[in-house]
């Protein structure tokens, strides 16, 4: 029997809970494709730092480059919130994504026809939306030194090298050629310099996929047009930063922050986590939504796990759960079915062994 390891980093506030609910689907899922995964947790973030004094650990690390993948819940919340820059929870985020160089974030935003009324946007401005949103990762403003601040000022440095441009313009090249076959590069090129080296990077490499249709937009108007049109989107390619903000505002253009999973991907290593943070204000109560992180597993299982097929099959019945009217309480409207935390997960288990029960013999 096939058998996969997996480093399951729940975190802090709903991450627990989500993670719980993500690990009992990809049981599930286990079960019915006859694979095994093998789960060894440690803690990241506030968790981690009230039990050793800091957010991620060597071991940690060393945990997550042995494992086949990294699952990761949320890291952050109010506890934690006045500590230093370098001992604050986000930094066991960053220094995974750099300590497993995963420059690539691909965070796809789908709008659900079931939940196209969910969004605070019109339906038919809402309704198909399909946009991949690809944000380097590793590199941009995050990363870029001199950054610090003492009494008098604060400063950062947004700077991006040639290799980092060129290899992740590659993936977002190579993502769009196998859907719509359009790429928008977003950037400030009118205003930075490392945005206009960006754009000018980012030309040169498309001159290796002439199939793909490439624009360029300032990020303000990119953030305009995402909430005016967002259906004029197939793939965007962005910064560390820029990606960031753009991804939020994709994700509610979906109904809900809570339905958005990513991919952190570089040469060796690959992490999946929920877009949305660690919602203390509702954590312990059960309200989360799993599926952003219900989703995130099914790209692992897709992406790294090369079960495609089972990962396609979460993703339906994701879709199906959607389609009956069960919603957590953030995206719950009149004439729904509200379920908690662990009732969502569980109904996306019946819907997987449906689907498993309607394949063809
Ligand atoms: C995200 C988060 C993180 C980021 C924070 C928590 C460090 O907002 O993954 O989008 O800014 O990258
Ligand atoms: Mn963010």
């Amino acid at each position: 029997m096939a058998s996969y390891k997996i480093a399951v980093l729940p975190g802090d506030g709903i991450g627990p809970e989500v993670m719980a609910a993500a690990l009992k689907v990809l049981d599930a899922v286990g079960e019915i494709e006859k694979v095994r995964f093998e789960y060894e947790y440690a803690q990241v973030g506030g968790c981690a730092i009230d039990e050793t004094g800091y957010p991620l650990s060597e071991e940690t690390l060393e945990l997550c480059k042995r494992s086949d993948a990294v699952l990761l819940g949320a890291v952050g919340g109010p506890k934690w919130e006045s500590l230093p820059q370098d001992r604050k929870p986000e930094q066991a985020l960053l220094k995974l994504r750099s300590g497993l160089g995963l420059y690539s974030n691909l965070r796809p935003a789908v709008v659900f026809p079931a939940l196209a009324d969910a969004s605070s946007l019109r339906e038919e401005i809402v309704s198909g939306v399909d946009v991949m949103v690809v944000r380097e990762l590793t590199g941009g403003i995050y990363f870029g030194s001199p950054k610090g601040a003492d009494e008098n000022k604060g400063w950062n440095t947004m700077v991006y090298e040639r290799h980092e441009v060129e290899r992740i313009a590659r993936v977002a090249f190579k993502l769009a050629q196998k859907r719509g076959g359009r790429l928008t590069s977003v950037d400030k090129a009118n205003v930075l310099d490392v945005s206009q080296f960006w754009r000018d990077i980012v030309i040169e490499v498309h001159k290796d996929y002439p199939d793909v249709e490439l624009d360029h937009m300032y990020v303000d108007n990119a953030a305009m047009q995402l909430v005016r049109t967002p259906k004029q989107f197939d793939v965007i390619v962005t910064g560390n930063m820029f990606g960031d903000i753009l991804s939020d505002i994709a994700s509610m253009v979906t109904g809900s922050l809570g339905m958005l999973p990513s991919a952190s991907m570089g040469e060796k290593y690959a992490l999946y986590e929920p877009v949305h943070g660690s919602a203390p204000d509702i954590a312990g109560e059960k309200k989360a939504n799993p599926l952003a992180m219900i989703m995130s597993v099914s790209m692992m299982l897709s992406y790294t796990l090369d079960l495609p097929h089972a990962g396609a099959a979460v993703q339906q019945a994701v879709s199906e759960v959607l389609e009956a009217g069960y919603r957590t309480g953030e995206i719950f409207q009149e004439g729904d079915k509200l379920v908690n935390t662990d009732e969502m997960g569980d109904q996306v288990i019946k819907r997987l062994h449906q689907i498993k029960n309607e394949e063809p013999a």
